[in-house]
């Protein structure tokens, strides 16, 4: 079932551009625009019968390249509204000639509507941005309504996984999954949150964190 209500967006807070972009950046722009999914496109990717894996936030595009091209039965839709990183990814997917990967170079937010009830396998969130002052707290992707929103897209039983090396946004996201209660933590011993999961790949951000000291958490959740 489609929504197509798009109001109500919040607010991005976040960076959209950053340093000038390399020429080979820019050319990846002009040339892998192919790779760009557009709201009217959305219909055509459910036609198709793989599994659908969303990444929010791929940033350099390290977990979303080396997913796409481990696993060619499954499709992953990538995004991020940071226009630096989107060239980045485009120029990574043009040199891989990946088949399997469509960009949205926008906040989530603007498309989880689109998406029909039941119909993503898995999505990542690697490293999403703390916001970690009080008066930001509503600046964080996480959400009630967003959780809500996902759960609704989710196929049963698939999953949300999401990393943070952030103590507040890591309290953050534990309580508000926990109150929604229609996921369920999988979690069994604490390496399952200590541990980067087998098939998420170490990301730009996850080395930053660990060169400085800090320790990631790992959280999946279970829509049931
Ligand atoms: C801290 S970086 C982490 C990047 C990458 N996942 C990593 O682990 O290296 C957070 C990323 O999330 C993106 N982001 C923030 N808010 C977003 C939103 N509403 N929708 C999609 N991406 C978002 C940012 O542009 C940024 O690239």
């Amino acid at each position: 079932m489609y929504n197509h209500d798009l109001n109500n967006i919040p607010k991005f807070h976040g960076r959209r551009k950053g340093r000038k972009l390399s020429k080979s950046n820019q050319l990846a722009l002009k040339i892998g625009d192919r790779y760009l999914i557009d709201k009217e496109d959305f219909k055509d990717v459910f036609l198709c019968k793989k599994n659908i894996i969303l990444e929010i936030g791929f940033g350099d595009g390290e977990n979303l390249i080396n997913s796409a091209k481990q696993n060619s039965n499954f499709f992953y839709i990538g995004a991020d509204p940071f226009l630096n990183t989107t060239a980045q990814c485009l120029n990574k997917i043009l040199f891989h000639n990946l088949r399997n990967v469509l960009i949205w170079p926008d906040d989530v937010r603007k498309i989880l509507e689109l998406f029909p009830y039941n119909s993503i396998s898995e999505i990542k969130i690697l490293f999403p941005d703390p916001w970690p002052k009080k008066k930001h707290h509503n600046r964080r992707l996480i959400q009630k309504e967003f959780i809500e929103k996902i759960h609704q897209i989710l196929k049963p039983k698939g999953t949300i996984t999401i990393s943070t090396d952030h103590d507040i946004l890591k309290n953050w996201l534990l309580e508000k999954f926990q109150n929604y209660r229609k996921f369920e933590w999988m979690v069994r011993s604490s390496k399952d949150w200590r541990l980067r999961p087998p098939d998420c790949f170490q990301t730009k951000y996850e080395l930053k964190s660990i060169a400085k000291k800090r320790k990631p958490s790992w959280f999946i959740f279970e829509k049931q």
